[in-house]
C-alpha cells in the first residue's frame, strides 16, 4: 500500500531534526520495495505566520485531510507569541482530526543513564488525553480595577471523552499484555471534572476490562512515585494537563526531550493521526546542528507502525537502541558531542545493517 505522509517540520530545531527523520524513511523506502510513502513538506510555521498572517493556511486542515498520516517537528519562535503557534496549528490539528489519544511510550535504554540512580528497567506508557480537558478556550479575563482583576479558565470534561481515551489506554494494556492501569486524578480538590473522571474511568475498565487492575493515584503523589518507583508503573491514563506534564517527567528520567517520541492519534482512523517529538522547537540550541534527532526518528517509527508497518517500526528502533548501547556516536544532550547529521547517519547505517 501507498501512503501519503504530510511532513511539517515547524521551526527551530524542528526543521533540523525531520531533515534525518526523512533520511531514515528514506532509506527504508530503498530497502523495502513495498513501501511506497508520498511526502509532502508543508511549510507552515513561525516563517509563515510572520509572512501570511497565520500559521497555516484558512484551508490547511483540508489539505491534511487528504493525507494518511502528519510527520511533526516542532513549533515556537521568539517573534511570535507561544499561544499564537499552538493555537493556531498543533491544537486545531489534534482537536479537528479527533486524536484524542496522546501516546508516549517511557522505556529505560541501554547504554542512557537515567537520573534516577535507583531503577534502570523502566517501561511504562502514557496515555493523555488529547482533545479536551484543561486545554479549553472557555473561560475569559474581566479587569475593573487591578485589584479586582480575575481570569475564569475551564475545564470541559465528557462522559465520552473520558471513557474513549480509558478504553485505548487499556486496549493498549491488554494487547501488550500489561495488567495494571493507573489513572491520574485529583478528584479531592479539583471536585466536578475529576469526579466525573474517577467514575467514567472506573466504570470502564471495571466493565469493559474485568481482567485488568485499576489504581487511581492523586497527580502530586503520583509524580513522587514516577521519581521513586517508576519500574511499577504500566499503563498511565491522565487528563490533557496531568499528562502534559508526566509526559515530561517520564522523558526526563528516561534520559530526556531528546530521546521521547509522541503519537497524537484518531483511533477510529476517520482522520490523519499526527507524529511528533515530545520536545520543542529549542531556540537554545536551534540553528547549531546539535539537536537529539532520536525523539523525531522515534517518532517517525511510529507512524509506521500506525500505518500498519510494525516490522519497519521495530526495525527503527531496533537501529536506535543499538547505536544508543554502543554509545559511540551521541549528541550533547545525551552526554556526547556528535551532530545532529552524524547522528542521523549512524542509525541509518545500522538499518542498512540489519
Ligand atoms: P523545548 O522542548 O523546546 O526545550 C527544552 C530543553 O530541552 C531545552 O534546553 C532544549 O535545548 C532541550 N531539547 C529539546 N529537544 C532537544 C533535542 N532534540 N536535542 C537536544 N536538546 C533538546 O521546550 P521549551 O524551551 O519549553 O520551549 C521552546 C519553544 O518550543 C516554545 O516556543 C514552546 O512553545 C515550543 N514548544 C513546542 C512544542 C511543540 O511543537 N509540540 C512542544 C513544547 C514546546
Ligand atoms: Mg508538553
Amino acid at each position: 500500500k501507498e501512503f501519503k505522509i504530510a511532513v511539517i517540520a515547524g521551526d527551530g530545531i524542528g526543521v533540523e531534526v525531520m531533515e534525518e527523520a526523512l533520511h531514515v524513511l528514506n532509506v527504508l523506502q530503498d530497502y523495502e520495495k513495498d513501501l511506497v510513502l508520498h511526502m509532502e513538506k508543508l511549510p507552515w510555521g513561525s516563517d509563515y505566520y510572520l509572512e501570511n498572517g497565520s500559521m497555516m493556511p484558512d484551508d490547511g486542515l483540508d489539505i491534511l485531510k487528504k493525507f494518511d498520516a502528519i510527520l511533526f517537528g516542532a513549533i515556537g519562535d521568539a517573534r511570535v507569541p507561544d499561544d499564537v503557534t499552538i493555537w493556531e496549528l498543533i491544537m486545531p490539528i489534534r482537536k479537528q482530526f479527533q486524536q484524542y489519544v496522546n501516546f508516549r511510550p517511557v522505556k529505560s535504554l541501554e547504554g542512557i543513564k537515567s537520573p534516577l540512580s535507583n531503577v534502570d528497567n523502566i517501561d511504562f506508557v502514557i496515555f493523555r488525553e488529547n482533545a479536551e480537558g484543561e486545554y479549553s478556550n472557555s473561560g475569559g479575563r474581566m479587569f475593573d480595577s487591578q485589584s479586582s482583576e480575575l481570569a475564569i479558565q475551564n475545564t470541559i470534561m465528557t462522559r465520552k471523552g473520558i471513557e474513549r481515551i480509558t478504553k485505548a489506554a487499556s486496549d493498549y494494556a491488554v494487547k501488550n499484555g500489561k495488567k495494571k492501569v493507573t489513572s491520574a486524578t485529583k478528584s479531592n480538590a479539583v471536585i466536578h471534572a475529576m469526579k466525573l473522571w474517577d467514575e467514567c474511568v472506573k466504570q470502564t475498565v471495571l466493565i469493559d476490562f474485568p481482567e485488568l487492575q485499576l489504581e487511581s493515584v492523586y497527580i502530586d503523589a503520583l509524580v513522587a512515585y514516577l521519581v521513586q518507583r517508576p519500574h511499577t508503573f504500566e499503563v498511565v491514563v491522565a487528563s490533557n494537563l496531568f499528562g502534559d506534564i508526566l509526559s515530561d517527567l517520564g522523558s526526563a528520567i528516561v534520559g530526556g526531550l531528546g530521546l521521547s517520541p509522541s503519537a497524537n492519534i484518531n483511533p477510529e482512523k476517520k482522520f490523519p493521526s499526527m507524529f511528533e517529538p515530545v520536545h520543542g522547537s529549542a531556540p537554545d540550541i536551534a540553528g547549531k546542528g546539535i539537536a537529539n534527532p532520536i525523539a523525531q526518528v522515534w517518532s517517525a517509527a511510529l507512524m509506521l507502525d500506525h500505518l500498519g508497518r510494525k516490522d519497519l517500526s521495530t526495525k527503527i528502533i531496533k537501529a536506535i537502541e543499538e547505536v544508543l548501547s554502543e554509545g559511540k556516536v551521541k549528541t550533547a544532550d545525551i552526554g556526547g558531542n556528535a551532530t545532529t547529521k552524524q547522528m542521523g547517519a549512524v542509525i541509518v547505517e545500522k538499518i542498512k545493517d540489519q
